[in-house]
Order: C-alpha cells, then sequence, then structure tokens
C-alpha cells in the first residue's frame, strides 16, 4: 500500500542523488503553505556550498512530479513545497477504502514478541501503576498482533515468597473458605493488612509464619494447597477486573513467578559455570558491569539471599531464559513503571553476558510515570489509602453516564452499555494519551471532557459520522467512489486518513501511544471542520457520495485506532 510521503520519497530521491552524487534523504513533512514541504535542499545547499534554492530547483528539474505534483515549486530559503494533484488524492484515498486494513501492511518481518504487563501481587490490592501496566500493555498487544507479530502475553503475578508464610497463617485463623471470599471479591487490601497486624502483635503468630515459608519452599502438600486457594481467590479478583477493563489477558496468560521456581537452581548454575556468581555477605550476587551506588560501589543483583531463599531478581532472570530459550521470543518487552528501572537493567546486563539475549534478541523496558492525584502526589483515596481499582472504574462510569445523559433516544440497556464504554475508555485513553514516561494526572473531568483530546470526543465524532451515512441510507458508502478533494478542509481530511499506516508503524515501534491517540485526536479535528464546511446530504449526488465516503473512512479509522488502544466505539451515544 503506497502513502503519499513513500511516493514523494520515490520520486525525489533520485533526483536528489544526480544532484548531490550521493543518495541524500529528501526529508519531507507535512507543510504549512502545501500539503508536503521538502527540507532536503538547505542541508544539501550547505554541504555543495551552493544556494539552496538552486539546488531545489536543480532537484525539481529532474525529478519526475508531473502527474503527482504539478505544481511543485521552491520557495522561502531552498524549501519544495508540494500539493498533490487531487485526483492523485482521490485515487490513493479509494485505494486504503476499498482495504480492510484501511493501507496499513502487514509486518514483512513478523516475529515473537513477548509482553509482560499487570503483573499485580497474590492477595494485595492492584494499584494504579497496575492499572498503567495493564492498559498500556494491552494497546502494546494489540498494535503488535495488528501488524502480524505472534504475540505472547504474560502476566507475571507476585505469587510466591516470605509473605506467602504469614498469608497462609492468617488465612487458616480466617477459615479457608471466608477468605476464599474475601479475596475473590477483591477485599485484598483487608486480608493482607490483618494479616499484617497479626504478624506484628503476635509473636507465636510470626513464628508460625517463618515455618510456613519453610514448609512452602520444601512443598509440603498441605501448604501448597492452602496457598492455591490463596493464588486462585486473587486470581478470580483479578480476572473479573481484566474483563470489565475489556483487556485480553486470561487465565492462560497468567505466569505467575512461581511459574519458574523449578528452573531456578539451573539458573544460579549456569550462573556460577559462566563465572558471575559472588558471595557477599552469605547471599549469592552478580556484580553487572556499570551498576554503582552512591559510594561508587559495585551494585549486587542477589539472586539467592543468605537464607537460601531466591528472590525477586532470580526469577526474572529464570523467565528471561524461559522466554528466550522455550518460548522462542525475539523482541522481549517489560511494561514495568519506571522505579524497576534499576532492577530491569541489571537483570538484562547479567542476561547479555550470559549470552540468553543474543542479536537477534532484545529486551525494551517500556517504562511509564506514576499516576497522580489532584495534590499532585500519588494517588490515593482522600483517607490516605490505596485506591482499590474497582472503585475507580465504578466511579468513572457513573460520572460517564452523567455525561452521556443529553441522549434521551437510547434505551436503558444502550444507555449502560455506552456509559461502560464512555467510563473505561476515558480511563484507558487519559493513560494513553499522556506521554507514558511522565507522571500523569488522573482526572476524571478532564478524560471524560467532550471537547478535548478524550476518549468520548473521538467516540462522538465516531457516531456524527455513523449518523449521516444511516441518515443517507446508503449500505456501501465509498464502494467505487473517487472522493472529490475540491475543498481544503476535504484535503486536510484526506491527508490525515493517509497519514494512519505511518503512525501504526511508529507507535509499534516506539509504543509511545500518545503518538496515535494525537493521530486520531487530529484526525476528529479534520473531520469536524470537514463537517462543518462542507455539507453532506445536501450535496450534489457527486459531492455527496464522496463526502459519504470520507465519513465512512473516517469512523472506519477512528474505530480501527480505538480499537488498537483497547478503546470501544459505541454506534451510538
Ligand atoms: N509484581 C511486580 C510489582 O508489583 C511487577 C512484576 C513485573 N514483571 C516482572 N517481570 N518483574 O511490582
Amino acid at each position: 500500500m503506497v502513502n503519499p510521503e513513500k511516493l514523494l520519497i520515490e520520486r525525489l530521491a533520485p533526483a536528489f542523488a544526480q544532484v548531490a552524487g550521493t543518495p541524500v534523504d529528501p526529508s519531507i513533512r507535512r507543510g504549512r503553505h502545501a500539503d508536503f514541504q521538502c527540507d532536503g535542499a538547505l542541508g544539501l545547499g550547505r554541504r555543495l556550498s551552493r544556494d539552496a534554492r538552486e539546488v531545489a530547483a536543480d532537484v525539481l528539474r529532474r525529478a519526475r512530479l508531473d502527474d503527482l505534483c504539478p505544481t511543485a515549486r521552491v520557495a522561502g530559503p531552498g524549501f519544495i513545497e508540494l500539493d498533490l494533484d487531487p485526483v492523485r488524492l482521490g485515487t490513493l484515498l479509494a485505494g486504503i477504502a476499498a482495504d480492510p486494513r484501511l493501507g496499513v501492511p502487514r509486518t514483512d518481518r513478523p516475529e515473537t514478541v513477548l509482553v509482560d504487563y499487570s503483573g499485580p501481587n497474590t492477595a494485595k490490592e492492584m494499584h494504579v501503576g497496575h492499572l498503567r501496566s495493564t492498559i498500556i500493555g494491552d494497546a502494546a498487544v494489540r498494535i503488535l498482533e495488528w501488524q502480524g507479530h505472534t504475540v505472547l502475553r504474560r502476566n507475571h503475578l507476585g505469587d510466591w515468597g516470605t509473605p506467602f508464610g504469614m498469608l497462609i497463617e492468617h488465612l487458616l485463623d480466617v477459615g479457608e473458605a471466608e477468605a476464599a471470599h474475601e479475596l475473590s471479591v477483591g477485599d485484598l487490601t483487608g486480608f493482607y493488612q490483618s494479616a499484617r497486624r497479626a504478624f506484628d502483635a503476635d509473636e507465636a503468630f510470626r513464628e508460625r509464619s517463618r515455618k510456613r515459608v519453610v514448609a512452602l519452599q520444601a512443598g509440603d502438600p498441605t501448604t501448597l494447597r492452602l496457598w492455591h486457594v490463596l493464588v486462585a481467590g486473587s486470581k478470580a479478583y483479578f480476572t473479573a477486573v481484566y474483563t470489565r477493563l475489556g483487556v485480553r489477558l486470561t487465565e492462560e496468560d497468567f505466569f505467575g513467578e512461581s511459574h519458574y521456581n523449578d528452573r531456578l537452581p539451573s539458573v544460579l548454575a549456569e550462573l556460577a559455570e559462566a563465572g558471575l556468581l559472588r558471595e557477599s555477605g552469605g547471599a549469592q550476587c552478580v556484580f553487572p558491569d556499570g551498576f554503582t551506588n552512591r559510594e561508587g560501589e559495585p551494585l549486587p543483583l542477589i539472586v539467592r539471599k543468605s537464607d537460601g531463599g531466591f528472590n525477586y531478581a532470580a526469577t526474572d532472570l529464570a523467565a528471561l531464559r524461559q522466554r528466550v530459550r522455550e518460548a522462542g521470543a525475539t523482541r522481549l518487552l517489560y511494561v514495568i513503571g519506571a522505579p524497576q528501572r534499576e532492577h530491569l537493567e541489571m537483570v538484562f546486563a547479567t542476561a547479555r553476558s550470559m549470552g540468553w539475549l543474543a542479536s537477534p534478541t532484545r529486551v525494551e523496558h517500556v517504562d511509564f510515570g506514576y499516576v497522580l492525584g489532584d495534590d499532585g502526589r500519588i494517588l490515593r483515596t482522600r483517607a490516605g489509602a490505596s485506591i482499590k481499582l474497582g472503585d475507580l472504574l465504578d466511579e468513572a462510569v457513573t460520572r460517564a453516564r452523567a455525561v452521556i445523559a443529553g441522549s434521551p433516544d437510547l434505551d436503558a440497556d444502550t444507555r449502560a452499555a455506552v456509559a461502560r464504554a464512555v467510563g473505561i475508555g476515558a480511563v484507558k485513553y487519559g493513560d494513553l494519551s499522556a506521554d507514558r514516561r511522565k507522571d500523569y494526572r488522573f482526572d476524571y473531568d478532564r478524560m471524560l471532557a467532550f471537547d478535548g483530546n478524550t476518549a468520548p470526543y473521538l467516540q462522538y465524532a465516531r457516531v456524527r459520522s455513523l449518523s449521516i451515512l444511516r441518515r443517507a441510507g446508503v449500505e456501501t458508502p465509498g464502494v467505487g467512489v473517487v472522493p472529490i478533494l475540491g475543498e481544503p478542509a476535504e484535503r486536510e481530511l484526506a491527508l490525515r486518513l493517509l497519514a494512519l499506516p505511518e503512525v501504526i508503524q511508529e507507535v509499534g515501534a516506539s509504543l509511545e501511544f500518545h503518538r496515535l491517540t494525537r493521530y486520531l485526536f487530529g484526525l476528529a479535528g479534520a473531520f469536524t471542520t470537514f463537517f462543518e464546511r462542507c455539507p453532506v446530504l445536501r450535496a450534489d449526488s457527486g459531492i455527496r457520495d464522496s463526502r459519504l465516503a470520507l465519513c465512512d473512512l473516517t469512523a472506519r479509522t477512528l474505530a480501527l485506532g480505538l480499537d488498537l488502544l483497547g478503546i470501544e466505539a459505541p454506534d451510538r451515544m
């Protein structure tokens, strides 16, 4: 599938090469005074010590552009301004309209990509950091699958370790059935905190807890069964949250820390064999190059604690090795908050020294900042407790219901479904539209606003376009229609529609979803302008068909874009 930029590069690059004697990047971008602007002559002029305008004119003389940009011209200090021939533009648009993928090619280098995301901890409330990871990770899964990669989802649940001694003893005190219930309905904080209180207050409980950890690690069957009750209850709760969020994680994607237990000794053995292990204070450590503490001393990555227990780092090393060697992933994405950067980099550095990350295999920390409340601090309830995710989503949906209250012609079921799509969509979009590396402020009013870079705004733009199509009563708008692009607002909309493939490709590589939201926001804005300036239903038949085709393509592009972000697009609202 061709996009205008690629076409222009194809035509201009040979001309530049002739003028320069070597290949030159024509450097094409959207222009202010023309559809596109080519800046390549500026740099080349400097390099050849020639006037850039002359160079640009030279390039234009050699480039074959008559059919594509008949009015191509030199401007300013040596730009080339390029307006696409409207008929050509219409043909390009008809091409993507006829393509179910809207011009987005499948990758020609499909690979197995593994996405580690969500990762909540058993018997603990999922916090907003886990929510961010879940939302960003799910968007990554969707876009990579859409591009044609094989995607492995991994929910690295914290389901093993010392707290389980205390949790299991508390489970026994509460009674199994009661505990399982508490956990599966999501009262994880309550459960964890009571366990913690008993642990802090009662020496006998502490002693039981310690013995329980030993029994768990030794694989004692009763202990394992109780552990399983804890894990199953929490998993049921997490699954309910995922279903509610509409993310693609299912129990099949749950590979908790415990999954790697059997592999831990052999990881340790391999590290030892490679000579990477050193003892420090009774613990077995790796000291990867380049990591030091504030005093400048080498920083240890502790693999086995002095009490003989394995830890988070050991599990991450085992998981990484399994993912590469057994699952065959060549691109590994870790969607984890920025505070774990050092931990991950140390794990990655160790894996590199072990040869587990040999080319073409590579790993990326898809990092993100904190979620902040109104006060600019980490989001919490007014009482200072961590927020229950269920409550947060409930509130978004309740508020969304109020926002859509102005659409009286929806029946009760539709209204409830729309409120869900808008409320959950707004939360996801709010997250994805912020540069993920920065902290972002959680603000219901802002994310639910109908006028702004929000999910409801995009959802509504699509609904408007569908409603025109419905009123026009055409079954297959756009089939066989080559849009006529006479008005500036039509051209602008067309150029934006044609830019989708590029954006998808860029975002699939960078996993910077705010670039996709920015694109969709710009598209919806161009559609709004088009809608205000260009009558559709009242236009003469040729123009009418052409404009209906533009409406249809806009609606499809918005739906696809939102879907790749994991956001539902209701047909009415
Ligand atoms: N359970 C961890 C936490 O809550 C996140 C797990 C992230 N994934 C990983 N492979 N370390 O911080």
